[in-house]
């Protein structure tokens, strides 16, 4: 399925805080290109995970208006909001994988509680192949190294054949070499799906790999640095 474009004007998150609110998001203007390739960094309690939950619907606007593809989000009612959500893939710093469940049973969930049967197993076991752990389906997450389950988080997030891949931190967890095979995997799926990745990290080694740079702090959206501008630009000396 093709990517989506992100539009929002003045996104605002407030959530309370005593007697005062916190301000995580404060009109915030994004434009982002269907099926692009996109970081957000920004210090610790900046916005990303707001951001992100937002564009996932996982969390709601106090003010300002989000597009999502065909979707007008700030617009949606709630229930119509779970329906948008289940097309998003969504990959998270620590898997959140079900501990019960096998790593295709895991790939599967998403979709468990609307098809079931064969088919389901069968994309699911697919889906482990193409992120490298065919062989593993059966295992349980704790019998699975971090990159592994990070793994199954990805085909999990694919499973729904998202228009959209969100990823926050998704090598937080991980030593520098497995991050970069995890950053690789989210790489190849987005350029062979097409679907738009944004992806909110720290690591300086994962925002060079992307497209297109945002920077956050304090909620706000910060003009783009030269540093980052350059890197937008950059191509090889060669071509
Ligand atoms: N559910 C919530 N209730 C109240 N405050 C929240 C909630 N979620 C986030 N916040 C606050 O909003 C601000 C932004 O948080 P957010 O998680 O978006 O930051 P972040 O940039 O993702 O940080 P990190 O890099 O540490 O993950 C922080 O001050 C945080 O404490
Ligand atoms: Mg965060």
């Amino acid at each position: 399925m093709p990517g989506v474009a992100v539009v929002g004007r003045g996104l605002t998150r407030d959530y309370p805080a005593g007697e005062r609110s916190l301000t995580a998001l404060d009109h915030v203007d994004i434009d982002i290109d269907a099926g692009s390739l996109v970081a957000i960094t920004g210090p610790s309690g900046s916005g990303k995970s707001t951001l992100l939950h937002v564009i996932g619907g996982m969390d709601i606007l106090t003010s300002g208006t989000l597009r999502v593809g065909g979707t007008q989000l700030d617009e949606l009612p709630p229930r119509r909001l779970v329906i948008y959500r289940r097309k998003v893939g969504f990959v998270f710093q620590r898997f959140h994988l079900l501990p019960a469940l096998t790593a295709a049973d895991n790939v599967a969930a998403p979709l468990l509680p609307y098809e079931a049967g064969k088919k389901l197993q069968q994309r699911a076991r697919e889906l482990l192949e193409q992120v490298g752990l065919g062989d593993r389906a059966d295992a349980l997450p704790s019998q699975l190294s971090g990159g592994e389950q990070q793994r199954v988080a990805i085909a999990r997030a694919l499973i729904v054949d998202p228009p959209l891949l969100l990823a926050d931190e998704p090598t937080g967890n991980l030593d520098s070499v497995t991050g970069v095979a995890i950053v690789d995997l989210l790489i190849d799926l987005h350029t062979r799906t097409g679907a738009t990745l944004i992806v909110a990290t720290h690591d300086p080694a994962v925002d060079a790999r992307c497209d297109h740079h945002l920077a956050i702090r304090d909620g706000r959206m910060e003009a783009p640095s030269a540093e980052s501008t350059a890197r937008t630009f950059e191509r090889p000396a060669s071509a």
